[in-house]
């Protein structure tokens, strides 16, 4: 009896198997889907952090220093379980910092790059790759397997989180568009791109776990800085100026709701 049981279990094995991922997802309504699991499996993303680990710990810039000693607030250095607690407080630039905007401190305090020079080159294109981008990827993939878990303590840190909230509501600009009108709602689509109702906890959960991400339409590994910069763009709004108050307290509000989520990155999109 014991060999026919087995002989089944085989038998749907197989099954499974020769049913291969297609079909099930073409059948689930996410055509998209099938491609999203062909990248996720190769995630070119990689390339990025590979670059970006050669490039930490090089001597680079005008002072020719390598990024060793910057503290991403776990001390100089330390990078595990770094990305998983920012935005946070610094107390050296009394300013709440992203990952980018701390990388940036770093590269401009210890290696003597310009910071103007930096906003200028941080998203890369085709013809030029960005030496944050990879960076970011980099130090960000250090958390990976730890849980988001950003910290509200200092004040500086819940004001920023509470203009973050207000933003993400708020409705303005010539469409009179909020955040909320393209990512408040279940099944909202953008011609072929799904947008993620970022109201629901597990959503944004997923969301914000995977940036820094690998995006298929830019060939390109992009940062949070990037997504919100072209989402106010989508909204008709000002620029969103490179690191700016407004953007860290954006992602201030969206990653203290990741907490308790599991790090992937970088993670793959369309
Ligand atoms: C006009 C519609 C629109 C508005 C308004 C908008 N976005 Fe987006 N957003 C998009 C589109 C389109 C995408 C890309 C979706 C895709 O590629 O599948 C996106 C993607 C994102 C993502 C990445 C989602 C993911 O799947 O990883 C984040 C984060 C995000 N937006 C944040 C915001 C924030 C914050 C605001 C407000 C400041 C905002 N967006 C306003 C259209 C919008």
């Amino acid at each position: 009896m014991p060999r026919k049981v087995g002989g089944i279990a085989a038998f749907a094995l197989v099954c499974l198997v020769a049913g291969g991922v297609t079909p099930a997802l073409a059948q689930s309504g996410d055509p998209l889907g099938v491609g999203r699991k062909m990248l996720a499996e190769d995630n070119p993303g990689e390339l990025w952090v590979e670059r970006g680990k050669t490039l930490f710990y090089q001597k680079r810039g005008p002072k020719n220093a390598s990024l060793e000693r910057c503290d991403f607030g776990m001390g100089p250095g330390q990078l595990a379980g770094a990305y998983a607690a920012l935005p946070r407080y610094f107390q050296d630039t009394d300013a709440v910092q992203d990952l980018e905007s701390r990388l940036v401190t770093c590269m401009v305090a210890l290696q003597g790059y310009k910071r103007g020079d930096l906003a200028k080159t941080a998203m890369g294109n085709l013809d030029r790759m960005s030496d944050v981008e990879a960076l970011v990827a980099f130090i960000a993939s250090r958390s990976n397997g730890m849980k988001m878990n950003v910290p509200l303590s200092h004040q500086k840190e819940y004001d920023a989180y509470k203009a973050g909230e207000y933003i993400f509501y708020r409705r303005n600009g010539p469409t009179d568009f909020g955040c909320i009108t393209c990512h408040g709602e279940n099944g909202k689509r953008i011609r072929l791109q799904d947008l993620p109702n970022m109201t629901d906890r597990k959503q944004l959960q997923d969301v914000v776990t995977s940036w820094p991400a690998y995006l298929g339409t830019q060939s390109n590994l992009r940062t949070m800085q990037w997504r919100l910069k072209i989402c106010y763009w989508q909204m008709r709004l000002p620029d969103l100026a490179y690191l700016s108050d407004i953007s860290v307290a954006i992602t201030s509000y969206l990653n203290y709701q990741g907490n308790g989520a599991v790090i992937g990155v970088p993670g793959v999109k369309r």
